[in-house]
């Protein structure tokens, strides 16, 4: 990779290897308008209005930023049901990616999930993986089959500072397969960049181990890819075994290991839709079949051709590394002027976006009044900032009605590749730091509608009190006029 060095030693900022040809406008509401956007929106995130939102850092699904080449090869879509060439591009952009024969189109990551569950998981079984991603859980227990985590404890410590925090305990694995028996275990599903573990990665050490482990077993290796790009980036990087491989060649290495692998197209690709692939015929034959039943046609399973067009495009730039590098270096940037101010945020910087460790943003808030949704709200109102609660809301009742505390409490601050500034990361810290030193002001949450699944996209919660108020009064205060 090239490197660009600042004059001064210690002015190094992350220097974006693109150049920006398309914008789009941006509104900021005042303060006071926040906390009434918020309100209507029952203190969701979700619910906002994205005309409200002045940094979307909601995600980075769908939302990534397309290239020129992206854009132009989308206007060669070929719209034919059958036989279309849009879908033979992808294929081979698949084929030429992860060296992988067959492949089954979905219309996004989740749908891949539906796929992968409803062929192989049935009532008792165990799907053992480092850690559940929302949906993959709720497809797997729909059909009442068992997730056991089995990331290893420091992965789940946010201080802890280690390279690959999203690694498997391999321990724990081989004493799992042994109790329960691999005639129960249909899949081990390897989560690359751990979405909700603050974006940790795995290594590739690790993703191997992993493989062989389950073909010493005869159980199934699935590999989820949607965030294997940041992955691929950490493991370049840190990495010794990967030092002097391309990410082309990282990214065979492990796809060479794997039974299967699906991702989302609007994480992995920069584009929409999603892939199962794999080099097992019997394999993709088992799940055909729901193709055409429950997404569309199999030369494009639910997606837009133009999109796959942009997939195809996007994968091969998956593979370059000053492509890749934009998100990591970003959120490296984010959470070391975060850190550095003492805003408690989980390390080592990951990928997706930077995390905030709200447990101990807000020590006084308890779990039962949500302390990653009650900061999430906060700074709605510090900056018309966007971001996504990854704690005890997006968890899933006990089947008895308890609730089911998440062990991690994070606000997560998603930096969709290639499009904010870096005047906008910096805005984004300035405001979280005047939250921090305003921390006393914040308060909890609680329940005005709750969902019975998947409750965080549409539950609408309270502020206990009326701090969100008093916040919006303490910034007046500080910031005067200014939006
Ligand atoms: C690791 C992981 N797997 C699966 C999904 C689901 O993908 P989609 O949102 O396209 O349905 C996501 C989405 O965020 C994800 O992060």
């Amino acid at each position: 990779m090239s490197v660009v060095k600042f004059y001064k030693e210690d002015q190094q900022v992350p220097l974006e290897m693109h150049k920006v040809r398309v914008v789009q406008k941006l509104f900021l509401p005042n303060v006071e308008e926040r906390v009434k956007n918020l309100t209507e929106a029952g203190n969701n995130t979700f619910l906002l209005q994205n005309r409200d939102v002045f940094m979307d850092m909601l995600t980075d699904s769908g939302v990534n930023a397309m290239s020129d080449r992206q854009v132009a090869a989308s206007m060669i879509a070929d719209d034919s049901y059958a036989g279309s060439e849009t879908c033979n591009r992808l294929l081979k952009a698949l084929q030429d990616v992860f060296g992988t024969k067959y492949f089954l189109p979905a219309h996004q990551g989740r749908a891949c999930e539906n796929i992968l569950a409803e062929t192989f998981v049935k009532k008792g079984d165990v799907i053992p993986m480092n850690f559940h991603f929302t949906t993959t859980k709720a497809h797997i227990t729909r059909l009442g089959g068992r997730v056991e985590e089995l990331i290893t404890e420091e992965g789940l410590d946010p201080d802890i500072l280690l390279p690959f925090k999203g690694n498997f305990d391999i321990k724990r694995l081989k004493k799992l397969i042994k109790e329960v028996g691999p005639e129960h275990i249909p899949f081990v599903r390897i989560e690359a960049g751990t979405n909700l573990v603050g974006g940790q990665p795995l290594s590739m050490e690790n993703m191997l181990e992993v493989a062989a482990i389950c073909k010493e077993n005869g159980i199934m290796s699935v590999l989820d890819a949607s965030l294997l790009q940041d992955n691929l980036y950490f493991i370049k990087t840190r990495e010794e075994e990967a030092k002097n491989m391309s990410i082309a060649e990282i990214t065979r290495k492990i796809s060479d290991a794997m039974d299967i692998i699906y991702f989302s197209a609007r994480k992995m690709g920069f584009s929409r839709g999603g892939a199962i692939v794999s080099n097992n015929e019997k394999l993709i034959l088992k799940m055909k079949t729901l193709i055409p039943l429950y997404e569309g046609f199999l030369t494009y399973g639910g997606m837009e051709v133009r999109a796959m067009e942009a997939m195809a495009v996007g994968l091969y730039e998956s593979m370059d590394e000053e492509i890749i590098n934009q998100g990591p270096l970003f959120i490296e940037y984010l959470v070391k002027e975060l850190d550095d101010y003492g805003v408690p945020m989980v390390k080592p910087a990951g990928g997706l976006g930077a995390h905030i460790n709200a447990s101990k943003f807000l020590p006084n808030i308890p779990h039962e009044q949500y302390p990653a949704g009650a900061l999430a709200t906060a700074l709605y109102i510090a900056g018309g900032i966007r971001g996504m609660e990854r704690g005890s809301i997006s968890e899933q009742r006990n089947p008895d009605g308890s609730e089911n505390y998440a062990e991690l409490e994070l606000l997560r601050l998603a930096c969709p590749r290639r499009v904010f500034t870096l005047s906008q990361i910096k805005y984004c810290a300035d405001r979280v730091k005047w939250l921090y030193d305003n921390r006393d002001l914040i308060g909890g949450l609680k329940w005005e509608e709750e969902p019975e699944v998947l409750r965080f996209f549409f539950g609408r919660l309270q502020a206990v009190g009326n701090w969100q108020e008093k916040l919006a009064a303490k910034f007046r205060e500080d910031f005067g006029d200014s939006l």
